[in-house]
């Protein structure tokens, strides 16, 4: 979307996975200060999103949203007050129907242009935008409404397309939003997880600065997968130039979970500036090679294992864009390490099961 945001995908975190429809202002401030506090902030998670559950089943007699009395007592004018006291921005949640998918406040359906401008006025930075509770009519017919209104709300606002992928909004999304989900609810578990990578991997070539594909939020932290597990979450994210939106309770983040929340090589190919989602360009049945151009004619190389045994990958520069013969030299992103050797026609490496390793290749 042409608003001038997304340049590159963007980073923060979101309500959802963790808390549900549990989220209060409490929690929304605790989470901006453990982002300052643990440096996430540093490395670029800025968008602090609350997502469904946030107001009052009814609009005052205005028509106005209301924010919910008990959960968000100082209204979310103050809580945008905070959080952009801390250096970030905040995001809020409404749905393209009547009521919202938790069925506890309502929709924007009717609304939009009213609803457009209360965010603006409270001073949000980020709306997704679900799509339960519906008319029934395309979300093609009814994103666009809201696209429209928050253009003219007389201030920048990411619009986040949560339409989960039923009619193919990477073929649309673009002049509609700055990301769109390419698929249903993401579990915290492994088969959730590499599911929504596949599906979303299928879109590769409609991302590019202003609109991304979106295989929804991270469960790096929540508990459901292991370590290498949630390496190779967040390192597929990476490369696919998906949304890196933090699902977990950061105010009590483990060290595994911030060394990979806050690997800093990693982040720099979700954010490199061609942003350009690497693709699958060759499977060996759960033996994948992803691989994707990044600026400076260097390539980011992913080899996943997702195989229950340990096994060994190859990427061949044939199937990964580099000239034939061309020596490179390789950059592990999870050892933090650069490889002692020049590599020429091939990479290969020995993987875990449920495990990858991520590379950049620079000629
Ligand atoms: C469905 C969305 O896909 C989820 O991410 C979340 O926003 C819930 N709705 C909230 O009800």
């Amino acid at each position: 979307l042409a608003n001038g945001l997304a340049s590159t995908p963007p980073m923060g975190w979101n309500s959802w996975n963790h808390f549900g429809c549990g989220v209060n202002e409490t929690i929304i401030k605790e989470t901006a200060d453990a982002i300052v506090s643990t440096g996430l902030s540093k490395l670029g998670y800025h968008y602090v999103n609350i997502d469904d559950c946030w107001a009052e089943i009814a609009r005052d007699d205005k028509g106005n949203l209301v924010p919910h009395k008990v959960k968000f007592p100082s209204g979310i004018k103050a809580l945008a007050d905070y959080v952009h006291s801390k250096g970030l921005k905040l995001g809020i949640y409404s749905d393209a129907g009547y009521y919202t998918c938790a069925k506890k406040m309502p929709g924007s359906l009717g609304h939009e242009e009213q609803d457009a401008k209360t965010f603006a006025s409270w001073g949000i930075d980020y709306l997704k935008y679900d799509n339960c509770n519906t008319d029934g009519s395309k979300p093609t017919v009814r994103y666009p409404v809201m696209t429209k209104a928050l253009m003219k709300a007389g201030r920048p606002i990411y619009f986040s397309l949560c339409e989960w992928g039923d009619m193919h909004p990477a073929l649309w999304g673009m002049k509609v939003g700055n990301s769109w989900r390419t698929t249903n609810d993401i579990s915290d578990n492994w088969e959730s997880m590499v599911s929504r990578a596949d599906q979303n991997e299928v879109y590769a070539e409609y991302a590019r600065p202003g609109g991304w594909n979106d295989p929804d939020m991270l469960e790096v932290g929540n508990g459901g997968m292991n370590k290498s597990e949630y390496i190779v979450h967040f390192s597929i994210w990476a490369v696919s130039k998906a949304p890196l939106l933090i699902g977990c309770d950061v105010r009590n983040a483990s060290k595994d979970t911030m060394e990979i929340l806050g690997n800093t090589e990693v982040i720099a190919v979700n954010q490199d500036k061609l942003g350009v989602q690497a693709k699958k360009v060759r499977m060996l049945g759960d033996l994948e090679v992803w691989a994707g151009p990044l600026s400076d004619y260097r390539v980011v190389v992913l080899l996943a294992n997702r195989s229950p045994v340990k096994d060994t990958i190859t990427a061949h520069w044939d199937d990964i864009g580099l000239p034939a013969d061309s020596a490179v030299t390789v950059r592990d992103l999870w050892e933090h390490k650069t490889l002692e050797t020049k590599f020429v026609n091939n990479l290969t490496a020995t993987i875990d099961s449920h495990s990858c390793k991520m590379y950049i290749l620079k000629p």
